[in-house]
């Protein structure tokens, strides 16, 4: 399947074959691609909670509005992230480069997140969003479905999977077969609203 054919195939997928059942080197073969994804400073914020026990699913379900992606998709992973994950053993992220592009990108990384708790944490969310939809494009290919979510209580689900004080939960990502088709597309804007030439007038 090509990109443009993953892109356009892709829905928010709700209803999934609950009797489905992933297999590991697909679980692997879909979060490895999702690993591939760009971070900010390669500091691969991103620590990928796969669930895979039913009561905890249940759990976690009840903390979602009982929406049934979370009990029925083969795969659930809650995409976390580790907001301080700049600071730990940061020389590991420029591997490969000499050493004074290595000091340089360490200073000027420091520079950059020092202070800035909301940089820290907006890349942290940026990183593991587009994770998310790597993960989302690459089950497209796979045959599955998906549906990224953002509906549950997140201090409850953080609690249900002892979430580091340090972690965010970002969202969850479900993957599976769907048992039914997603809802017609939503509106779309015109590209005359939701792109700007230049600037904004
Ligand atoms: C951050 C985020 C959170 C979302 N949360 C939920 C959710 O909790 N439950 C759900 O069914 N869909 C959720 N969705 C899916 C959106 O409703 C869906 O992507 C949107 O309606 C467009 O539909 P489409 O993805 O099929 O094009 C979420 C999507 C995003 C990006």
């Amino acid at each position: 399947m090509n990109v443009s054919k993953a892109i356009e195939q892709r829905r928010a997928v709700k209803a999934y074959d609950p009797d489905h059942r992933m297999s590991e080197p697909e679980i692997e073969r879909l979060l490895s691609l999702a690993m591939l994804a760009p971070t900010a400073w390669n500091i691969q914020h991103w620590r990928f909670v796969v669930v895979r026990d039913p009561e905890l699913r249940q759990q976690i379900r009840a903390a979602a509005w009982g929406q049934a992606q979370v009990t029925d998709a083969s795969l659930l992973v809650i995409m976390t992230a580790d907001l301080q994950a700049w600071k730990k053993e940061p020389a590991r992220y420029f591997e490969g480069a000499d050493d004074k592009t290595k000091d340089w990108l360490l200073t000027a990384m420091n520079q950059f997140y020092e202070g800035r708790e909301w940089l820290q944490r907006d890349d942290a969310v940026k990183s593991c969003a587009i994770a998310a939809m790597t993960l989302m494009l690459a089950a497209q290919e796979l045959g599955y479905d998906s549906c990224p979510m953002d509906g549950f209580d997140f201090d409850a689900v953080g609690k249900l999977i002892n979430l580091p004080k340090d972690h965010i939960i970002t969202m969850f990502v479900a993957i599976g077969k769907a048992a039914a088709p997603a809802r017609p597309r939503g509106g779309k804007l015109g590209m005359s609203e939701a792109v700007v030439r230049d600037r904004f007038a």
